[in-house]
């Protein structure tokens, strides 16, 4: 028998986005995938490159309807749930849950990506200041909003940033809580940590290490194809299909989201003295490992 300790939820998370009551009535299979992020970290990269394992190198396949964001309280669980239990295909997907307000199956198997706040927040920026009224529309006057609207961000970045900083994760949902969650639950036999950083850095390398933590066998005569899907230029070029609703919610549509694909955009903005600041709070929320882990990807 498995002795091994899952984590319990919690707590429910509701906002503009979240209704994480979603996974309680979710029905979990034995092969169930979870893709986990904060936010802006590379869930749709992440999504995307499972999609490819899963289909073994399947152009053209519409990757964010296969795999919906569960938590994401619109549509409503009503309709939400009956589509993901139609699927007969293997199960991807996506979650923005710290560990505590998800559940976690020992069934399914997790894997959470992280990125540096830095890169978040000018990520996260992008998205939000190309955001249009349907955007705003779906958020904050559809049924079962919890708290306050989500409102139109600053006209500047390092406002939005400092924002972000002393609210921890304004207007969007706790950054830190998130990261350390997933990290205290690192070594699970079912849990994988990827980071943004990695995924550039090698992404062959990550992918291998992807599938066969999924227990998927790489097809080799179809690797140059899947290495194609997954890389930026790609994704770019073809983003409709990855990008939630075809990027109906962003002016400049679904290129809008897949924005940039690098990290350090943020150099030149912030000063020597916010990065510094950054690096302190990163260090007190995290600790040492997991502050490292963040920033660079290394572990260990
Ligand atoms: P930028 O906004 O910094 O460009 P998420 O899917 O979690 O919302 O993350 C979106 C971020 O992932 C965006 O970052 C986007 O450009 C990046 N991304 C998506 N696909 C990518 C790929 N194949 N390679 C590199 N970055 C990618």
């Amino acid at each position: 028998m498995d002795s091994t300790q899952y984590p319990r939820k919690q707590r429910e998370l509701h906002n503009h986005h979240f209704d994480s009551t979603v996974w309680n009535d979710f029905q979990f299979r034995d092969d169930d995938i979870v893709i986990a992020t904060y936010a802006k970290s590379g869930t749709t990269w992440l999504q995307q490159i499972v999609s490819q394992l899963i289909f073994n190198g399947q152009p053209n396949l519409p990757v964010a309807e296969m795999s919906p964001w569960l938590d994401l309280r619109v549509p409503p669980k009503e309709i939400k749930l009956p589509e993901v239990e139609k699927q007969t295909h293997r199960r991807f997907l996506k979650t923005h849950l710290p560990v505590d307000a998800l559940v976690v199956s020992p069934r399914a198997r997790y894997i959470y990506i992280g990125r540096d706040g830095r890169d978040v927040v000018w990520s996260m920026y992008n998205h939000h200041a190309n955001a249009n009224d349907l955007w705003y529309q779906a958020l904050n006057d559809s049924p079962g909003r919890v708290g306050p609207p989500i409102e139109k961000p600053p006209q500047s970045i390092l406002q939005y940033y400092q924002d972000w900083m002393d609210r921890d994760g304004h207007p969007f949902w706790p950054f830190w809580e998130n990261v350390r969650s997933w990290w205290a639950i690192r070594a699970l036999p079912n849990v994988m940590l990827l980071h943004f950083e990695s995924l550039k850095r090698d992404m062959p390398g990550e992918i291998r290490k992807i599938a066969s933590f999924l227990g998927i066998r790489i097809d080799e005569a179809r690797w140059p194809d899947i290495l194609k899907h997954c890389s930026f230029d790609y994704m770019k070029a073809n983003a409709a299909p990855s990008v939630p609703l075809g990027g109906a919610f962003w002016d400049g549509g679904a290129e809008t989201f897949i924005n940039k694909g690098v990290n350090g955009r943020w150099q030149g903005t912030l000063s020597a003295g916010d990065c510094v600041a950054y690096q302190h709070r990163a260090l007190d929320e995290l600790g040492p490992e997991c502050a490292r882990w963040l920033a660079t990807g290394e572990r260990g």
